[in-house]
């Protein structure tokens, strides 16, 4: 029989297990916009604790977590420093612009994380001419950076200089858990060092929808009219909540296995001549792989492997990527490892 093919385009492919399925089915559930739904305000509470902070909110994605956040912080005409590779600046199809009427002011970086001296170079004087500076948006682990884990030091150093510059801080950390589980830091201790924070619940956590805005009751007060104003309030949404109070209770623990898997892949990937890849800078559950000397384009490998039953995404122009989650195992590894032998060995004869 043939093999289900070996999804690594992204840790949001996960389905739910046959557990988490059963804790769907057997939520409680009420009217959510009435804050009528137990299983969400359970886990509202979990969340809240589980980041050691006030209160927490149950969005449908990281985008609206992000969007909901920024309205929240800003007022139109501010200006809301990014890094240029976060998720922000270039996946939410404008959404700061359209939504918030907030110009992103964009820092280039080599990690996804930028210094105070940065930060600093980019803040406005208070001039009736330009806008202000509002927000600090930070982004860890950092996706296009290939999941690099924000120093904690350098979350200080920001925290520390956004609260002298009267900056509020917003902390998309879509995969702040899988930043945790690489540094042994608290979780805590990361939202600790920001305003708000998002993370989602159905990326490395496995449930299939949701995320959570977490911070103080007064933030979540606001967030919470806001998401009403982008359709995000919903109703007996404790069906879902249940996935995600799931996802929190049985799968922080498991991820540091997804890193383990990441490493082993780009170990073995790294030994193709044709695959330019730092195993090194591996540190959570995403590889990327640059397949310039192959020669081929991204579109040819990402049709050869797809025939053998190995899926990644496209990631620039020269680049695909490969994320290790809860559905892949050692033995997914092993035959993913095989097919780009297969691919790209066959390549250079
Ligand atoms: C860093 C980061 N932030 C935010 C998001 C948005 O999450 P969603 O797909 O749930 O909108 C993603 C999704 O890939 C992400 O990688």
């Amino acid at each position: 029989m043939p093999h289900d093919p070996v999804d690594l385009r992204s840790d949001t492919v996960t389905r739910p297990s046959p557990s988490m399925r059963r804790a769907i089915a057997e939520a409680l559930v009420g009217d959510d916009v009435f804050e009528d739904d137990p299983t969400v305000k359970d886990l509202e509470n979990l969340a809240a604790e589980i980041t050691g902070q006030e209160a927490a909110l149950f969005v449908p994605s990281g985008t609206m977590g992000n969007e909901v956040a920024i309205l929240a912080h800003t007022q139109r005409g501010d200006e809301a420093i990014v890094e240029y590779d976060s998720h922000i600046y270039n996946y939410e199809t404008a959404g700061a612009a359209v939504l918030s009427g907030v110009q992103l002011a964009p820092i280039s970086t080599e990690k996804g994380w930028f210094s105070v001296e940065q930060l600093e170079r980019v803040i406005r004087p208070s001039d009736v001419h330009e806008p202000v500076t509002k927000l600090v948006c930070l982004e860890n682990t950092h996706n296009r950076k290939g999941g690099s884990v924000t120093p904690i030091e350098v979350m200080r150093e920001i925290r520390e200089f956004a609260l002298s510059r009267g900056l509020r801080v917003h902390l998309d950390g879509a995969r702040i858990f899988n930043a945790s589980a690489a540094s042994g830091i608290d979780v805590k201790e990361y939202c600790s060092l920001c305003d708000s924070t998002m993370f989602c619940l159905s990326k490395g956590l496995g449930a299939p929808i949701g995320s959570m805005l977490v911070g103080t009751h007064g933030f979540i007060k606001v967030a919470r009219r806001y998401r009403k104003m982008l359709g995000g309030g919903m109703r007996q949404v404790g069906i879902l909540a249940a996935a995600g109070i799931y996802a929190l209770k049985n799968n922080i623990a498991r991820l540091a296995e997804d890193h383990t898997r990441a490493r082993r892949l780009a170990a073995a990937l790294a030994e193709i001549p044709t695959l330019r890849i730092q195993p090194e800078e591996v540190e959570t559950n995403i590889v990327v792989i640059d397949i310039a000397a192959s020669g081929m384009t991204v579109e040819e490998v990402l049709l050869l492997l797809e025939r053998k039953g190995v899926l990644v995404v496209p990631f620039g122009r020269t680049t695909v990527r490969a994320v290790t989650h809860l559905d892949i195992d050692d033995e997914d590894i092993e035959r993913a490892i095989e097919v780009f032998r297969e691919v790209f060995l066959k390549a250079v004869k």
